[in-house]
Parts: C-alpha cells; structure tokens; sequence
C-alpha cells in the first residue's frame, strides 16, 4: 500500500477520535487569546486550559484537535536546531486527544493503543513505553490492554514524565510511547545514557491531567480527572512513510523540491540543511503572518523577524540574489490550505511581507557578510561581542543569524558583551511589551457565565426591551440589591444594549423599574455572550429577579452605528484604491468619530485619499439598503466576506453587505457590530488624518455628517487664528526692514538684497491675511439665466493679485463668469474672466470696458476670456457690478 501523506494521517487521526464520540475542534490561534503569560500556542491544551480547571465549560466533553503550534521564542525555543536534525522545528502540528473529566488513564491508553496498531499499523515489536515510576496504574494498564511484558514498560522518576503547562495550570504524571526505529541508528532506551539518538523516538504523549499547580508550592486536585495527549504530526508522518527523518516526508519533500526549482539548486549532503531550514521557517513566517502578525523589532514581531531573516540567509547560501519565500508560499498554500484556509484568506498579505522583508534583508546582509568575514579572519577562536552587536543594530543580523553563520566554521561569539550591549534596547523592548493576547479573564466571570449562560442580544431590532435582573454586582462581587448611589453591574436575561466589541463602543442609556433608575454608562461583554450593563444608581433600589425596562441612548447609538458602517465602506475603499493586501489591524468606532488601523506599508497620497473619500461618499449617495445574512463561517467566506484574521467566529455569523457597485454589493464583512439600514444615513465622509502607528501599520481617522460640518467650521476658525498669527509676522518683518536701513555696518549689495527677499515675504503675507478676512474678501456666486457668475471684492489688495483670482475663481465654478474687484486708498482695478466655452456668448473686454466707466477709469483691456482696467471710485463697484450682471 502506498505511504499516506501527511494530510491523510492528519485525516486518520481525526477520524478515529470522531468515531469515538470526540468533537473535532479547530486549533486555536498561534496567539493565545486566553493566556497572557504565553507568546505562541505550543501544544494542543492551551485552547483548553480554563477547561479542566473546570473556570470553563464547553458543550463536550471529548475533543480532538490539529494544533497550530510555534516552538521559537520564549522558554520552549527550538530555532536553532532546526535544520541541522531530522525533528526539529520552528512550526509543527501537534495532534491530540481531549477527555475533560470524561474517560481517564485505561481509555487514554486503549485509545491510543488501538490507533496505533490498527489504523497506523505500526508494528507492535517496535513499540516501548514510559509511566511515571509511581503510577501503577498506568503501568497495570499497559500490561493489560498492550500485552507488553514488564521490560517494555519504563519507569522514569524525572520530570520528562511529568507533565506541566508551566510555572502554573494543569499538570499531571504522564506515559510516552516510543518507536524503535531500528538498530541501523544510534540510539538508547529511554532512561538510558543514550537516549538522545536517533533510533528511540518518542511518538505520542498522553497526559493523565489530574492536578491543578495553584502556584510554586501549592498543587490541588483538578474538579475531575481528564486528559490531553500531543502527538508531533510530522514525526509520525515520517514513521507511516518509513523514515525517522521528518524532512523526507512527502510534505517536507514538496517544499524542498519547490525550492530547488527556484533556486536551480539540487539538495545535496553539504547543502541539506539550507533546504530544510527554508522549507520549515517558510511554515512558522506564513502562518504568524496568517494571523496578523508581522516583522518587527520587539515581542512576536521579533520572533518573526528572527525566523525570516534566518531562513532568507539560507536562500542566500543556496546562491539566490532575488527574494525566494514569497514564490515559494504557492507550495505551502496548496498543501495546507485545505486545513487551514487562513492561508487563502491572508496570501496577499503575506505574499508581500515575504517579499519585503527578503528584498530588504538582501541588501543588508551582503554588506553584512562581508563586515563578518573581515572580522573572522582577524579572529581565532571567539568573535567579539561588539561585532556581533554592530551586526544586529546596524545591519539586522540577529544574534541567531551570527551564529549560525559561525557554526559551519567551528567559531563562537562573545554573547556576554554582546548581552551587555544589548541590555539597553532589551529593556527598552520590556517596557513596550504589552503583554500578550488579551489579559486574562477575571476568575469571576466563569462562575456567573456557568450560572446564567448566554445573554441574548436584542439590539438589531430594538432600542428598549424589558429585561429580568439575573445578577447585581457591587465591588466586584454578587449582591442581592443594589440601592441608590451604589455603583455596580447589572446583568439581566436579555438586553438591548450592544456590548463592547468588534471596535465599537458599547452603549449608554438607562434601565429602569418603577422609581428606581440606574444610569449605564457602558457594556462588554464577558467570555464571549454574558453582557454586563456598569453603571449608577440614580434612584430608588432593586433586587434579583425583578422585571426592569431597559433603554439606549438612541442619538449616540445612531451615530456610533453610522460610523459602523461608514468604516465598512472605508474598510472596501482602501482595498479598491490601495490594493487588497489592506487587512483590518484594528478599529475603534464612537459615536463621534471612527479610527482604522490597516496593513499598509506606505503613506496614503493625496489623490488616493480622494479617491478612498469618493468611493465612501459615492455608496452614500446612492442611499441603498443594507442587508444582514446569517450563515456559517465557510458560506460567508464563500460570499467573498472579509473575515478577520485572528478573529474566533461562532458556527454562524452575521454577514453584512452594503453599497452598490453596478448591481453587486460594494462591501461584504463579517460582522456582529449593529449597522444603519441604509448607507444615506451614514452622511458626507471625510478623512481627517493618516499616521503610521507600528512598522507596515497605518491608521486614518475620519468623521461624518455633523461632527465633520463642527470639524470643518473649527477649521477655518483655525484659519482665522493663523491669520492673526501672520499679522504678528507681518509686524515683525516690518520692524526687521526698518532696522536694516539703520545698520550702516551691512555690505550695501548685501542690505539690499535682504530688504528686497523680506518685503517680498511681507507683501505675501499681507495678501494672505487679506483673503482670509472675510470682512475684506467677499465673495458671492449666482446664476443668471443658467450662467454661473461670481463676484468678488476685495478691500486693500494690490491690483496685481487680480489675475491670480480670476483663475482661481474660474477653476471653482468650473464653467462661468469670474468679475473680481480689488480698491486700495484710491485706486480700483477691475478684472474679469469667461471660462473657454463661454466666450461665444461673453466678451470678458466688454464687461471691463463697462465696468470702468463707472468707476472712473480708462477703459481697459485684454481678451475675450481675460480683460483688466482701472478706477478711482470704489463706491460705484456694485453699481458696475449690478452692470454686468444686467447684461447677462
Ligand atoms: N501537552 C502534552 C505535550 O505537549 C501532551 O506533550
């Protein structure tokens, strides 16, 4: 029979714990969310640790899982390894089975037993075990179900076979089965001196999790005995194809093949381990950046970086000058997509971070390289630590890189100095490390979910409901009422206001019940559905179980929804204009304003803002429905959603589509954020601000409708400000060129020369504050028998300015009439413009010949699209106007 692949033997696994009564569950995240101690998920329990302290309950009690996990970073730290063994790696899978106080140790092993030897087939000759060497039981069970006879089951007295997540969480003795890979490989018994080699390999891991560690000295018994087992799915991969070498299964060999295609290079014995050590860093980069996170110098960023600059160098050994991983990514996505569709959904994304950071990291590490050989051959045995830091600060090498490098030529580093050197920037990256995932859940929450279940939210379809009090809090802890003055929280069976979530705030309002009033001043909801309503009693008291009614300030939820879906459309735009590789990084959506964080690795130009505005304010002004769907997961990504990387979505989601592009829907996301009916009410948009909040991450601000009228009136309050500022200028550029005719001292050339550069920026300066005086530049467009024409006066402007208005006021009105008057003491100029189309009809000459005879003028002259004259009567002005206009 042919080997199964290693996609196959995922299947098989899942398979035999399905049939079982097991739920597949999907892995979880390489960044925990539930655990802030931990950078990346490093084996299958970590999605479940709150569930065998019992803090958690799920809807099974059985699980089994395909874990994403990255060994690299942090106390489990693999990377530089890999490459130079056969079973390292910096991103593996890690299969498993879960019994949540269900079945215990004699299941575990059976279990284990009969998929090993039945559905894998592995011959039971091969197979040794360990126990924890007082667990009898275990023992007792592998003699039973087994047959093993005592020799080949080991007893181990050290922590290898005692299984803990860390310093705290559950733990328990646990039994390890080995392969014996045959007496061809080095290698001894587990327990034995040898036991390092390559001939006893370790399979499969069942954890009998029986203890909870509270903290260093202190451990008590879990609610109910469960298990979590680990199994490396490439390990057995590589036994089910014959081989103890991970790389040489079909998985493996696929990626390296792929790689020597790229870089016209066949593996061979003094080249292997470039090729392994691209093919697995191409795993960890794609799938961290999957999920959003991306090269950086500081936490999993970091991690990242480390990872993709070291495989990069490998590509640069195997001779490549152009950048390799992203042609490479096309391999990966065909193998694991079909597991992990994260990879689909994110190719763009990371499509291009592969290809930056390798073209970036390209150019460093040449001249890198060769600072680093000049050193080497100043050297004998130990490169100095401060080499090793010039090469991480000035060219990026981190300090893994170095010594891989070195590694090859028997050399090492001086780490001490290079640590001492790095004890500054080290801090610095502490002190900006914000923890990782999302802070713990407060014990609290656990018990009252459990209690209470589910809140359910009312809030599409109402803005007031009436509600049963579930729970009161105060201090943090449950109480029976809650009186005037207290401030607390109150949770009721149902409720109509949005909690937290998804960047938009959650609601205000007030929950009432005869004379007692309490104010919500905000929502959020607590593991995942339980809405907790914070808040004051204005007035009177209540209890548990009384009937309350409940209402949302509807003006602010108005605006926070509008700004909802104006973010949607804005999310669309940015992937229209700037291309798709534009992810959501983040969102905060108020009532006042929306913030958007996105990948992006360029500032957004002036023109590509207008567009992004355009795109917004053109869904708006069609004013069409939108619609709400729900559906699973898969159906709305099938829709074309937008899902968001990193994101946990239930098994149905909300799926919002809005806008209209030529009879299709503009914009498709995921989504459980409440939303306006129609893309009208969402209002005129604009993009107030761009900035850049972390390398590849750029934010915009924008506002809407009435705040964006509030923010355009302060602006030109702002205008004004800066006009009085500039008649400060002006003042003291006057005092300056009067000081300068007194300083006999100055070359003469020279005083010229600077009193000429000032007044020139002074007189600039005065016709700048001239137009922004709306009480000296007034302005009025009308239109006359379908003809735009513009008037404009302007008190204390030299005629010379004229023209530059006329043109000014001819690009605003588009088609049209521009007559501009500008007087000074007693002089007047009149000057008037007709845009190309119209001078058929208008002969700017005739108006200006008008116009000056009124004021006391000469006549004037020019063209018929341009003509100028002078005056001296700058009472008559209108009149000239009324002129004009008389003969249009
Ligand atoms: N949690 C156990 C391990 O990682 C199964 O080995």
């Amino acid at each position: 029979m042919a080997d199964k692949s290693l996609n196959e033997i995922r299947s098989t696994f899942l398979k035999y714990f399905e049939k079982n009564d097991h739920k597949i569950v999907e892995s979880s995240n390489l960044v925990p969310n539930n655990d802030p101690t931990l950078m990346f998920a490093n084996s299958g329990m970590v999605q479940f640790k709150n569930v065998f302290t019992g803090l958690e309950k799920r809807d099974y009690q059985r699980a089994t899982t395909s874990q994403k996990c990255v060994r690299a970073g942090g106390k489990h730290n693999d990377l530089e390894n890999v490459g130079y063994t056969p079973r390292h790696h910096t991103f593996f899978e890690m299969l498993g089975n879960f019994s949540f106080g269900d079945y215990f140790k004699e299941k575990a092993i059976y279990y284990a037993w009969d998929l090993i030897t039945k559905d894998f087939g592995l011959d039971k000759n091969r197979l040794y075990v360990t126990v924890f060497h007082e667990d009898d039981e275990a023992f007792n069970f592998w003699r039973k179900i087994a047959g093993f006879s005592d020799d080949r089951i080991i007893r181990i007295s050290t922590s290898d076979n005692f299984w803990s997540m860390g310093e705290t969480g559950p733990c328990g003795p646990c039994s390890e089965i080995f392969y014996d890979h045959g007496d061809h490989l080095k290698g001894g018994l587990p327990g034995s001196k040898d036991e390092d080699g390559d001939r006893f390999i370790e399979i499969w891991n069942l954890v009998f999790m029986q203890y909870e560690q509270v903290s260093k000295d202190k451990r008590i018994n879990l609610p109910k005995p469960s298990v979590d087992t680990g199994m490396g799915l490439e390990r057995i991969a590589a036994l089910l194809q014959s081989t103890h070498d991970n790389y040489e299964t079909d998985h493996f060999q696929k990626l390296i093949l792929s790689t020597s295609e790229i870089v016209k290079k066949k593996p061979d014995q003094n080249n292997l381990s470039s090729f392994r050590v691209i093919a697995d860093h191409l795993r960890a980069s794609s799938f961290l950046i999957a999920e959003g996170v991306l090269p950086s110098n500081e936490g999993r960023g970091y991690v990242l970086r480390r990872i993709m600059r070291r495989g990069m160098r490998h590509s640069h050994l195997l001779g490549s000058k152009n950048p390799v991983f992203y042609n490479l990514f096309e391999t990966l996505k065909n193998e694991m997509s079909g597991n992990y569709p994260e990879l689909n959904r994110a190719e763009s994304l990371i499509k291009e971070t592969l290809k930056m950071e390798e073209e970036k990291f390209l150019i460093l590490l040449d001249r890198g390289i060769k600072i680093l050989n000049d050193e080497i051959s100043k050297i004998d045995k130990v490169l100095p630590g401060d080499v090793a830091f010039k090469l991480y600060d000035t060219y990026g090498f981190p300090l893994d890189l170095t010594e891989d490098i070195l590694r090859n030529k028997s050399l090492s580093i001086d780490t001490k100095k290079f640590q001492s050197l790095m004890q500054e920037s080290r801090e610095l990256a502490k002190k900006n490390w914000k923890g990782s995932g999302d802070a713990a859940v407060e014990d609290i929450w656990f018990g009252i979910k459990d209690k209470l279940g589910a809140t359910e939210f009312l809030g599409y379809e109402t803005n007031q409901a009436e509600g049963v009090i579930l729970s009161l809090l105060k201090n943090n802890k449950e109480v029976k009422d809650l009186k005037s003055n207290d401030e607390g929280m109150i949770i009721t069976n149902q409720t109509p206001f949005y909690g937290e979530s998804g960047g938009q705030v959650g609601d205000t309002g007030e929950i009432i019940s005869g004379d007692f009033r309490f104010e919500v001043t905000d929502v959020q909801k607590k593991l995942g559905d339980l809405f907790v309503h914070y808040g004051k009693v204005i007035s009177g008291s209540i209890k548990l179980n009384d009937s309350v009614e409940m209402k949302i300030n509807e003006t602010r939820r108005n605006d926070t929804r509008a700004y909802h879906s104006a973010t949607h459309l804005l999310h669309e735009s940015l992937r229209r204009v700037l291309g798709t590789h534009v992810t959501q990084k983040g969102s905060l959506v108020e009532p006042s304003r929306l913030r958007f964080d996105f990948s992006h690795m360029k500032p957004i130009s002036e023109d590509e803002i207008n567009k992004i505005e355009k795109f917004v304010n053109l869904m708006v002004s069609k004013k069409t429905d939108v619609k709400t769907r729900l559906m699973t997961p898969d159906e709305a990504v099938e829709n074309g959603a937008l899902a968001l990387f990193g994101e946990k979505y239930g098994e149905e989601v909300r799926v919002l589509s809005m806008g209209d592009d030529d009879g299709k829907y503009f914009s498709t996301e995921l989504c459980g954020g409440t939303h306006v009916k129609n893309t009208g009410e969402i209002g005129q948009f604009k993009i107030t601000s761009q900035s850049s909040i972390a390398a590849g991450i750029r934010r915009v601000e924008a506002l809407r409708d009435k705040q964006l009228e509030d923010f355009l009136k302060n602006k030109e309050k702002l205008l004004n400000q800066s006009s009085e500022k500039n008649e400060e200028l002006i003042k003291d550029l006057t005092k300056q060129i009067i000081g300068l005719g007194g300083k006999p001292n100055i070359d003469q050339s020279d005083q010229k020369l600077l009193i000429k550069n000032l007044t020139k920026q002074l007189e600039t300066l005065s016709v700048k504050v001239i137009l922004n005086d709306k009480t000296k530049n007034q302005i009025k467009d009308e239109e006359i028998k379908g003809t735009k024409i513009r008037f404009q006066k302007v008190d204390g402007l030299p005629t010379k300015e004229l023209r530059k208005l006329v043109d000014d006021g001819k690009k605003q009105l588009g088609e049209g009439i521009v007559v501009v008057f500008a007087f000074k003491d007693d002089k007047v100029g009149v000057a008037v413009g007709v845009t190309n189309k119209l001078t058929d009809k208008f002969d700017a000459v005739k108006f200006v010949k008008l116009s000056s005879e009124i004021i006391g003028g000469q006549g004037g002259g020019g063209r018929k699209d341009f003509a100028q004259a002078g005056g001296q009567d700058s009472n008559k002005i209108n009149e000239a106007f009324e002129k004009i206009k008389s003969l249009i």
